[in-house]
């Protein structure tokens, strides 16, 4: 059985990652800040008992990523999915705060380097070897034609650096390592003019982590499998 780790599984699309992995007969990893709230994933988990695993775990505390790794030394992790991630409802040029500018990077950027230190191990010894990142387009500098989101941009362009970074510092371990853009999702970060549901984002998603080799490593794709330049 292949275990995939998953972050911010509490609403959108981790916990339909964590569904879509369970009920395809993963062992699923699935971690939120608050397992007491999650009611739906909760749910999941009564459903699926013996393969999923609920793990209280704010990925703005390194402390608390630690110890999860602690706590998880002995696993597997085929496949990492950071996806827990959080942006500014508005952000002209006026009104950036830098407030929000730090819990972008903490979130959006720095718990991917975070989570691969601590898991390495755990990924290393696994099968499919594989850390994927929810990214999103905002991130691309190449793509980048409507402006505004400063802070939200610059934290996915930053994780997307981290992105290729760890591509290549893994790569003896043989460790395959992507950015993957959800498309534009209706969640309650995407809102409700979001052009796709979750469960096609997932879906496409998941089609494309299933096909990672170390050649599509350092790389980064849309749900639908097109790449998306930095
Ligand atoms: N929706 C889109 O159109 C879209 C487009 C491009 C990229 N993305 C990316 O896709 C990912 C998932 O977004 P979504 O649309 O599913 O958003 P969402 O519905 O707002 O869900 C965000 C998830 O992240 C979790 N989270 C936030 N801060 C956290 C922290 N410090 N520690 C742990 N978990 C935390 C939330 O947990 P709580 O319930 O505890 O707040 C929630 O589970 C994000 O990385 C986002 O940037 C989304």
């Amino acid at each position: 059985m292949s275990t995939v780790l998953i972050t911010g599984t509490s609403r959108g699309i981790g916990l339909e990652l964590a569904t879509q992995y369970a009920a395809d007969g993963w062992c699923v990893l699935a971690t939120c800040r608050n397992p007491k709230t999650a009611k739906v994933l909760q749910k999941v988990q009564r459903q699926y008992p013996d393969t999923v695993y609920l793990h209280a775990l704010d990925v703005g505390d390194h402390e608390q990523i630690e110890r999860l790794g602690t706590f998880l030394r002995e696993e597997s992790v085929d496949i990492l999915i950071n996806n827990a991630g959080w942006g500014e409802k508005c952000a002209t040029l006026a009104d950036v705060t830098y407030e929000s500018w730090e819990k972008s990077m903490r979130i959006n950027a720095y718990a991917t380097l975070k989570m691969a230190q601590v898991f390495l191990e755990q990924l290393a010894r696994s099968r499919k070897k594989t850390i994927v990142t929810i990214s999103s387009q905002m991130g691309s500098i190449a793509q980048n034609y409507s402006g505004t989101r400063y802070a939200y941009r610059a934290s996915k362009a930053t994780v997307n650096m981290i992105v290729k970074t760890l591509s290549v510092d893994l790569s003896p371990k043989g460790i395959v390592v992507t950015s993957l853009h959800p498309g534009w999702v209706k969640t309650d970060l995407g809102g409700s003019r979001a052009l796709i549901s979750v469960q096609e984002s997932v879906s496409g998603l998941r089609q494309v982590i299933g096909r990672l080799t170390q050649a599509e490593s350092g790389r980064f794709f849309a749900y639908d499998g097109t790449e998306i330049p930095w």
